[in-house]
């Protein structure tokens, strides 16, 4: 199912990092700030199991998170979202798959994969700035289910109706979460308007 997180602080740094004239220190600032915020929004679902905590003035019947948290950036252009949400999450792990587009058949080629341990058994949150086609985020879901992982959230920033519709297609079991839903891809696979190469922006490497 897709979620598009409808936030005035989440549009307004995006504006921010849509623009052609930012940088590339506010582009990677206003990634974590954006990463953080949508976790914070996509974590409201995490399962809780019942605790007792003693407190100063004494026992307390409350909660606490009943999974741990897996992030699995999308290199590159994922890590640039990992720092703003351990913010949030300290103690989740960090696996990485690493995914490059070929640039003619736009097709995903993997060239690196290492989760932990716990994944299988944790919420797993891949993360990408971009959902264009949906093959690179799809390879990455795929990946990671034939490793055993079940309960996997799709985070990312920007996507358009081919993407989603291509998850849906090969995930639907998987929740996509965007801070925005842009129009279309041109004719070389990017999103319109989009916010350019993610990766380079994020790297400076263009
Ligand atoms: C970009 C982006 C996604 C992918 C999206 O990565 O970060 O991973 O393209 O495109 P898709 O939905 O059509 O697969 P890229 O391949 O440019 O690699 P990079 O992050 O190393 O720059
Ligand atoms: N990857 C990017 O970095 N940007 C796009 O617009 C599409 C894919």
């Amino acid at each position: 199912m897709l979620h598009v997180l409808n936030h005035p602080l989440i549009t307004h740094k995006l504006a921010i990092m849509r623009s052609v004239t930012t940088g590339t220190k506010d582009f990677r600032d206003n990634l974590e700030e954006i990463a953080g915020l949508m976790a914070y929004e996509i974590s409201r679902d995490i399962p809780v199991k019942p605790v007792t905590v003693e407190t100063p003035m004494g026992l307390c019947n409350t909660f606490e998170m009943a999974k741990e948290i897996v992030l699995v950036p999308i290199l590159r252009a994922g890590l640039g979202m990992v720092a703003g949400i351990l913010n949030l999450m300290p103690t989740a792990k960090v696996g990485h798959v690493g995914l490059y587009r070929n640039e003619e058949t736009l097709q995903p080629v993997e060239y690196y994969a290492k989760f932990p341990s716990n994944s299988p058994g944790s919420v797993v949150m891949v993360l990408d700035p971009m959902l264009a086609t949906g093959g690179s985020a799809s390879a990455a879901i795929s990946s990671l289910k034939n490793r055993g992982c079940t309960m996997i959230k799709l985070v990312c920033l920007v996507g358009v109706p081919e993407g989603v519709a291509r998850i849906e297609a090969d995930h639907p079991d998987v929740d996509i979460y965007l801070a925005a839903l842009d129009e279309k891809l041109n004719e070389i696979g990017y999103i319109v308007p989009g916010l350019g190469d993610a990766g380079d922006r994020i790297f400076g490497t263009k």
